[in-house]
């Protein structure tokens, strides 16, 4: 029996599971240490791009493989380049794809990979396979675990009008050839100048290098990058300074119109709050920056309009280390703040207050006051205080914490509310909803490939209603609710999950969108916060005596305003009966359907419940409760009928239970029912005329004592003997 049980909970379980995850790709024929590194989705087509060791696919929206391509292993040395003299030892080397980005501009597909010092081409998007154009020119990191972040946004020679691809590189050490490699870069889109550093002078350019002494000692982490307002961002994890041995967090910002990286500022940022330890969750995992709901971004004192960066922090695992440990939080930045405290640090530095920090880049020196009357936040450099180091962080408290590593961000807005998708390295994806700039909370965990770890690419489908959540062998394509699962009122709000809400006229648990009318009134869609659920609270009388009808009357709370014509129905044994209602303020009035009409109670039973509810002329049920239909009628003997559930009296004389005392059992002795309201004389089975079989086994017929009915009576009440004289009837 356990065993069956446990195989049905099993059961059970998987197809939660494979609910939320509509489609999954993976590649049988790919090595098993062919990892997928990257995705991206293309955001006009919704078509699915992957960068693996050695292959790239594209994929439909669906995941079905449209194009495959082999891109490695490639015969390789890290100690030449690409015209490697015939005596250099070459051996079969991994492309692991170090970058995937849309250049939507050109419509082209540009993939990076570890092979020949780490060069990118670019692929036409509608067939990879196609006008591929391989550019000989060192972009990205050469081995497979040093971090590169790569993306697109305006920059030299005319933004916003050019684009340039800004590229963060951690410096590896091995080859004579990656000092030619900036740490941070913006590199051409331009077909002629394709990759090549977008602007280049005698001793500046679109490019920042750790300077030769640190380079090895000093090793940057990229983790995310984007663009916002005119500046291009990345966030990094790095040495707290030169000879240092603890990591923090910092912010890397260059201006779009800056073709000598003037603008080059670094900040740290921090996530700390409670449970932090030393340092906060001081080592920045995985970010998204994208727009906060109503709610959230009047607390951040932004618009919906806004940029707001979210990103997940982890604890080092040891003190002098980056790697990251389980003890993780979320925080939640805007753009507005993250500026600002740029334009502070700056500002405080052109004052001539303090360092101009860096001395990984070139050597610190104190920091030059100008006479420059105004900073303001579009600031986008000078050829002083470059690069700059900024000492005030910017600061955030965590909005929710883990002990789970997340490894994955993204959000989105649904409604008012702000929704985080988090990825763990369990292979899990957490569903969170923001409410605050201090507090979130997680309302969902889908297990989504367990035990493998949630890459940092974490992409929306085109409508936002899927996300493609990759772990190292597997893409899956996740809904991001299913609302339906949810059958009542109660427990769809229960969920809090913020995409779904009750649609009350419809009586299903779905999105806004999928609830006819939802705009008209917001009882037609309930969401959880907002919401309490429709509901009869009160059906006065709440059960009633089959071979009668009433007129009921029904509390509902939460009652929408509507119009037209209502109905009770009663649903029970297969049959439904309808009734007109009758609106009121705080509900409906309806009578029971004409007791011919009733099913009978099934034989052997005393009642039937039946389903009423209320509806309108078209729609399905509206809200719904159970009401009882019992007939004391059925009961054949006292001690049964004054111990029913159902307001039914014995009349001692007549020997029959009712409902209805002074119709039926008038000038009776009364014993009433302990389901009967207000005080009684005599009330309960303890009242009851009782009778024992006699003691030597005979079965002889026997009789109330008291009333001369018989002549035999061997045994006899072994209670008090009433007198008609002494009848009440109940109160
Ligand atoms: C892409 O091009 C290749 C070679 O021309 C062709 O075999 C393949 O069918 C094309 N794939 C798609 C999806 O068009
Ligand atoms: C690598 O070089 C070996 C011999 O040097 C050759 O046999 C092999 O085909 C080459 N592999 C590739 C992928 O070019
Ligand atoms: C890649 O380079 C980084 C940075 O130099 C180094 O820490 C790491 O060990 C290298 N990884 C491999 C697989 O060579
Ligand atoms: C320099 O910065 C420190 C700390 O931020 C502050 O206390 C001091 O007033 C500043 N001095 C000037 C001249 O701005
Ligand atoms: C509804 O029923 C109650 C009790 O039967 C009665 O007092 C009330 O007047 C009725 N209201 C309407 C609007 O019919
Ligand atoms: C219900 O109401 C409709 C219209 O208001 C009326 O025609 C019909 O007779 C009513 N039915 C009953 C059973 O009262
Ligand atoms: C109505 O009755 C059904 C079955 O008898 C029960 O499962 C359900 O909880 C009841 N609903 C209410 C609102 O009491
Ligand atoms: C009747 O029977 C019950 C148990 O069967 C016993 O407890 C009770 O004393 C009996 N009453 C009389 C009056 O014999
Ligand atoms: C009692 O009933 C029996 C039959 O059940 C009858 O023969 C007898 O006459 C009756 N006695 C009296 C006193 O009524």
């Amino acid at each position: 029996m356990w065993r069956l049980l446990l195989a049905l909970a099993a059961v059970i379980n998987a197809a939660t599971t494979s609910h939320d995850v509509v489609r999954s790709f993976s590649d049988p024929q790919a090595a098993p240490m062919s990892l997928f590194n990257h995705l991206v989705v293309d955001r006009i087509t919704g078509r699915v791009y992957i960068g693996a060791v050695n292959r790239i696919y594209q994929l439909s929206s669906d995941l079905e493989v449209a194009q495959s391509i082999v891109t490695g292993p490639v015969n390789d040395s890290a100690l030449c380049t690409f015209d490697c003299p015939p005596n250099f030892v070459k051996k079969p080397a991994d492309n692991v794809n170090k970058a995937l980005v849309i250049d939507y501009a050109t419509s082209r597909l540009i993939t990076c990979g570890s092979v020949l010092q780490g060069l990118c081409s670019v692929r036409n998007l509608n067939n990879i396979s196609h006008d591929v154009r391989e550019v000989r020119e060192p972009v990205v990191a050469n081995n497979a675990s040093a971090s590169t972040v790569a993306f697109i946004a305006p920059g030299p020679p005319n933004p916003p009008m050019t684009q340039v691809m800004y590229v963060g590189v951690t410096f590896t050490g091995n080859s004579p050839y990656r000092s030619e490699v900036p740490t941070v870069s913006s590199r051409s889109l331009e077909d002629d100048r394709l990759f090549m550093i977008a602007r280049t002078a005698v001793t500046t350019g679109t490019r920042v290098f750790v300077n030769s002494l640190m380079r090895e000692q000093y090793p940057i982490n990229y983790v995310y990058g984007f663009s916002s307002e005119g500046f291009s961002y990345f966030l990094t994890t790095q040495l707290r300074g030169v000879g240092s041995d603890t990591y923090y967090s910092k912010v890397v910002r260059v201006c779009h119109d800056d073709e000598n990286y003037y603008s080059y500022t670094e900040i740290p940022m921090s996530c700390t709050g409670e449970g932090g330890g030393n340092f906060g969750y001081n080592l920045v995992q995985a970010a998204f920056v994208g727009k906060a709901g109503s709610m959230l971004a009047s607390e951040l004192g932004i618009t919906a309009q806004h940029d707001v960066l979210f990103a997940a922090f982890s604890q080092s695992e040891s003190i002098n280390t980056n790697t990251p440990s389980d003890y993780s939080a979320l925080c939640v930045y805007s753009l507005k703040a993250i500026r600002r405290k740029f334009m502070q640090n700056i500002k405080t530095c052109f004052s001539g207050n303090g360092s101009r920090g860096l001395d990984f880049i070139s050597p610190s020196h104190a920091c030059i006051g100008t006479k420059l009357q105004s900073i303001s936040e579009d600031f986008c450099g000078l050829d002083v205080n470059t690069p700059l180091g900024g000492k005030q962080p910017v600061e955030a408290v965590p909005v929710a914490i883990f002990k789970r590593r997340l490894t994955a961000v993204v959000a989105t807005v649904t409604g008012d509310y702000t929704v985080v998708f988090a990825g763990t390295a369990e292979g899990h994806l957490k569903k969170i909803v923001v409410e605050s700039a201090t507090s979130a909370f997680e309302y969902g965990d889908i297990v989504v490939d367990e035990r493998s770890p949630v890459n940092k690419d974490l992409f929306f489908d085109t409508q936002l209603m899927h996300l493609y959540v990759m772990t190292e062998r597997k893409v899956s394509k996740v809904k991001v609710q299913e609302c339906s699962v949810y059958k009542s009122c109660l427990t769809c709000l229960g969920a809090k999950d913020p995409y779904c809400g009750w649609c009350s006229l419809e009586n299903k648990c779905s999105l806004r969108s999928d609830c006819q009318d939802a705009a008209k009134d917001p009882l037609y869609w309930i969401s959880y916060r907002s919401g309490r659920c429709t509901t009869i609270t009160q059906v006065t009388p709440n059960q009633l005596q089959r071979t009668t009808a009433r007129t009921l009357d029904l509390h509902i709370e939460n009652w929408p305003t509507l119009n037209g014509q209502f109905f009770c129905a009663f649903t029970a044994l297969d049959r439904t009966l309808i009734t007109n209602a009758t609106m009121k303020p705080y509900g409906v009035n309806c009578t029971t359907p004409r007791t011919d009409s009733l099913p009978p109670i099934p034989a052997g039973q005393h009642h039937f419940t039946a389903k009423l509810s209320v509806r309108t002329t078209q729609g399905p049920d509206f809200v719904a409760t159970n009401f009882t239909f019992f007939d004391c009628n059925t009961y054949s003997s006292c001690t049964q009928c004054v111990s029913s559930f159902f307001p039914c009296d014995w009349c001692v004389d007549g020997h029959r239970c009712t409902h209805d005392t002074a119709e039926n059992c008038r000038n009776d002795i009364l014993v009433t029912g302990v389901s009967r309201m207000g005080p009684s004389y005599r009330s309960g089975p303890g009242f009851c005329p009782t009778i024992n079989s006699t003691s030597d086994g005979t079965n002889e017929i026997l009789v109330p004592s008291g009333v001369k009915k018989g002549n035999k009576s061997k045994s006899s009440y072994n209670r008090p003997i009433y007198s008609p004289n002494e009848v009440r009837m109940p109160v």
